[in-house]
């Protein structure tokens, strides 16, 4: 795992937003892998700005969402179709038949779950996932406790999820209870995978997924086990990572 050390939010998300543009010059038709709260949303504001700035294109590339809430329509404020689209699709030139987000409203979820990872296998697999962690280092939504095999499927949310992410709705109450997540397996078949973390309530899930041990308590930290990994961190949520200033060694620069 690599880990690039920033001071803040701002310098995270343009470090980042600098890897996504390589990619795209290196592979204008890559399959990108995309994150929702707010960790990825200054990163999106720096990809926009490349594109108006003519420095990236994204006519030929292919999106997936990590996840999606079930029973919230697509237009829902809360819903993370509504979020893609008003941070980030509307101001590219992305096609919509490219956009990939799991639909929540499906029938047949268990059907939904399969197409979902087929239609990843199909586009010949995610060049490049983008993730942020949650206060219990849940990755996407596989929450403590996930299976490490687990592939795309629906997913009950962990108490401090609806918690966390209770301050985007009117009330707890009106947080959903259940989602759709692509599994640990398929974001480890990313060939490459960058993970943002910024503040200090992220501090000590940054230090048990990077150092810690590899459970599924601690979802996060089986990125460890990922040949491809860049972590970037800022000064607040590596704050933990160098209290023994001699392990700062073991983690690059
Ligand atoms: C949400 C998303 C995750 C995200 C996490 C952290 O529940 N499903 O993909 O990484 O929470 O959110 P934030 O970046 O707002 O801290």
């Amino acid at each position: 795992m690599k880990i690039i050390h920033v001071d803040d939010y701002y310098e995270m998300s343009k470090r980042a937003a600098e890897i996504v543009s390589n990619q795209l010059k290196l592979k204008p038709d890559s399959v990108l892998g995309l994150a929702t709260g707010d960790t990825p949303l200054g990163m999106y504001r720096e990809l926009i700005k490349k594109y108006k700035g003519a420095h990236i294109d994204f006519s030929k590339v292919k999106t997936f969402n990590l996840d999606e809430y079930c029973n919230l329509n697509k237009n829902n404020k809360q819903s993370y179709s509504y979020y893609m689209r008003e941070n980030f699709f509307k101001h590219i030139n992305i096609s919509r038949r490219n956009i990939n987000i799991p639909n929540g409203m499906a029938k047949d979820i268990t059907k939904e779950t399969f197409e979902y990872e087929r239609k990843i296998i199909n586009s010949g697999g995610i060049d490049l996932q983008i993730l942020g962690i949650g206060t219990n280092g849940h990755i996407g939504f596989n929450e403590p406790q996930v299976k490490f095999e687990a592939l795309t499927h629906m997913v009950n949310l962990d108490k401090q999820t609806i918690r966390d992410n209770a301050r985007f709705f009117n009330s707890i109450e009106e947080v959903p209870t259940k989602a759709i997540s692509m599994g640990i397996k398929t974001i480890m078949h990313a060939r490459k995978i960058i993970l943002l973390a910024s503040g200090i309530k992220k501090a000590h899930v940054v230090y048990k997924s990077i150092y810690g041990e590899i459970k599924p308590t601690m979802p996060a930290s089986v990125l460890q086990l990922h040949q491809n990994v860049i972590c970037i961190v800022d000064k607040e949520a590596s704050s933990k990572l160098y209290l023994n200033k001699s392990i700062r060694f073991l983690g690059g620069n």
